[in-house]
């Protein structure tokens, strides 16, 4: 590792060798440490953060604005809705006025072709590290929570059976950043990873092929599946969740042809004895999961969903 991580931008994983994400995993287990045993963690007094959120939020603005104020500093919440964004201001002017106000700018934007060019060009006129908070392609704050749960369940990786699956689902169309970011990531960590969807709901090429080179490079494995049934059978980490169509080809795939693409007690059965379900939330019961099963005993989703708040204390911690 070269160097101190304070002012690196935490826009994509991509971005973050594995000894970086390494240290980032160890300060987030510190900090979990201290918050369970009420030991304050000053670490960045009288720091204020600004977080822009174009979307909705449950869990990514509480951690950051619960996080920031655990480490001693202040988040500014920016609904974009409100600001001069609306009237056309670009995201250079915003990003050059608000890291000269403060110390750091988080942003959620998610809308395809867009949220990812948007983050970026913050970044190249940012004076601070600039945190994506989710955008079109990547979720590196889930994908890091998701790494330290997975790594507190199962000492070692290698080896270690995950299926990332496409399920169906109503509430909204979700975006692909957490599967692809989960594929980008899992299979540097030595683990077999198996993306299984319905024919029509593919992720780009290059992250497939991205994900094949780092198996490759990692000694771990990579596969597609078309098949659910296969995609449960003898997985130790089964991620359901519904992902939306990105590109024109799939505008016409109908979904309501893919309502069995369900997490069940009965497909949980065909997976390993010690299987963990796991999901960024928010889930649509009923459809994506059975209430049996994300209530169930091999559900680890709260946990998964708490360390949303260590690891986003030590992103802040570590480059602000
Ligand atoms: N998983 C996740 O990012 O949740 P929110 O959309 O509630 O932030």
């Amino acid at each position: 590792m070269n160097g101190k991580l304070k002012g690196k931008h935490f826009i994509t994983l991509r971005d973050w060798s594995n000894d970086e994400i390494n240290l980032l995993l160890d300060v987030a287990g510190d900090l979990k440490r201290k918050f369970y045993m009420d030991v304050p963690t000053p670490y960045l007094p009288y720091k204020t953060i600004f977080l822009m959120f174009f979307e909705q939020s449950t869990r990514t603005r509480n951690s950051m604005e619960a996080g920031i104020a655990q480490l001693g500093g202040h988040a500014n919440y920016l609904d974009t809705g409100t600001m001069q964004i609306a009237h056309g201001e670009v995201a250079k002017d915003t990003a050059t006025i608000l890291s000269s106000y403060g110390h750091g700018i988080a942003c959620r934007h998610c809308v395809w072709g867009v949220g990812n060019q948007y983050i970026t060009e913050m970044a190249k006129y940012a004076s601070r590290p600039v945190m994506n908070l989710q955008c079109d392609l990547y979720h590196p704050m889930q994908g890091v929570a998701d790494l330290m749960t997975i790594k507190e369940k199962f000492e070692d990786t290698k080896g270690l059976k995950v299926s990332i699956i496409w399920a169906y689902a109503t509430s909204h169309k979700k975006p692909i950043s957490v599967p692809l970011t989960q594929c980008l990531l899992f299979t540097r960590y030595k683990m077999d990873v198996t993306l299984a969807y319905p024919e029509g709901f593919e992720l780009p090429d290059w992250v497939i092929e991205e994900s094949k080179a780092n198996a490759l490079a990692s000694g771990g494995s990579f596969k597609i599946s078309h098949d659910i049934d296969e995609a449960f059978k003898d997985a130790d980490v089964v991620i359901p969740k519904n992902w939306g169509s990105w590109s024109s080809k799939q505008e016409n795939v109908d979904i309501e042809l893919f309502k069995d693409w369900k997490c069940t007690e009965a497909r949980m059965a065909l997976a390993s004895d010690r299987v963990c379900y796991m999901h960024a939330l928010p889930a649509d019961r009923g459809n994506e999961v059975d209430d049996s099963v994300i209530d169930g005993p091999h559900s680890i989703v709260f946990q998964e969903a708490e360390n949303r708040l260590h690891t986003a204390k030590a992103v802040m911690a570590l480059t602000i």
